[in-house]
């Protein structure tokens, strides 16, 4: 059980995906010391559902949702004014929602979906909250990523990033996984001496409906999976919370040790790609 960190109960941790898997666990996590923890859900059933297990597991109650279809950048441009409305600071935003899709679709918009969940949506609440971080710096954004030992050689096809030829689920979720690294390192870069910081973490094991969408066999596997991996997230806890880390910035943390310099690995000029990609598919 861990102890009330009253020195955080005044700060505003914001979390997308807090209604399942990581996203969850940093919520639970974090409410567990004492803080104000708001979660972003697809629906207010799911963000108070979310909700009410996050407080029977924590006795704190003082944790809120709000709504969103993260694929949809009209209902990010939404949800980041209602935020913006409704809370006077933001300290933290986790990027923990996610998604894999075995097959290619689009959303309204004409984005690929697990692009959109997985990359855009990170990049657009980010930057569309970018005002109210700095203004309640310091201030930090942490993004989930994948295991490091899976980015010896991080390729990001970015003549066909939405993979719109020979789409492969299992290469746009990799890919997926590179891409949002690389938007972490891309906005630590920019975010230098503003008050804010970006880093990048892989959260180990943890519980998931990750597998939601995919074949049937893997869908089987997952009660399996689920009750041999752990429910917590101690990384995202501690990354989204801890004082020591207050001024890292651009750097990927694997179990609290800040480990091999995962940006060296991507081309130069790779991040400010990635960046002008993603402002070309903004509509709004
Ligand atoms: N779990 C692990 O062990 C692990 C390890 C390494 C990396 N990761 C990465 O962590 C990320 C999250 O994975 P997870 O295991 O936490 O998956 P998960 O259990 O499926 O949770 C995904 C979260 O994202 C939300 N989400 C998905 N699409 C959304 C949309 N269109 N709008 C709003 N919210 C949406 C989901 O909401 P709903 O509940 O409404 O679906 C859910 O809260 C993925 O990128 C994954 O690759 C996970």
């Amino acid at each position: 059980m861990n102890a009330i960190r009253t020195d955080i109960e005044n700060r505003v941790f914001l979390v997308s995906g807090g209604t399942s898997g990581v996203g969850k666990a940093i919520a639970t996590g974090l409410a567990r010391l004492g803080a104000k923890v708001v979660i972003i859900s697809r629906s207010a059933e799911s963000g108070k559902a979310a909700l009410k297990d996050i407080s029977e597991a924590t006795g704190n109650s003082r944790g809120d949702w709000v709504a969103a279809d993260l694929s949809l950048q009209s209902s990010i441009r939404e949800v980041s004014d209602v935020i913006k409305r409704k809370y006077d600071h933001l300290h933290v935003l986790v990027n923990a929602c996610g998604a894999i899709h075995f097959e290619k679709e689009l959303t309204a918009e004409g984005i690929d979906r697990m692009f959109a969940v997985n990359v855009l949506s990170h990049y657009l609440l980010t930057n569309r909250l970018l005002d109210i971080l700095q203004e309640s710096g310091p201030a930090r954004v942490i993004t989930v990523s994948g295991n490091p030992r899976f980015f010896k050689n991080p390729v990001i096809n970015f003549e066909d990033i939405q993979m719109e030829h020979q789409y492969s689920g299992m290469r746009a979720a990799n890919q997926s996984l590179f891409a949002k690294t690389l938007f972490a390192f891309e906005l630590a870069k920019r975010l230098e001496g503003t008050g804010v910081t970006s880093n990048a973490f892989y959260p180990g094991f943890v519980k998931s409906n990750l597998s939601r969408n995919a074949p049937w066999y893997l869908r089987a596997a997952a009660p399996l999976f689920n009750a041999i991996v752990k429910a917590e997230c101690e990384i995202g806890v501690y990354l989204a919370s801890e004082n020591e880390i207050e001024r890292a910035n651009g750097v990927f943390f694997d179990d609290k040790k800040q480990i091999v310099p995962i940006h060296t690995k991507f081309d130069d000029g790779a991040g400010n790609k990635l960046w002008t990609l993603c402002e070309g598919l903004r509509i709004y």
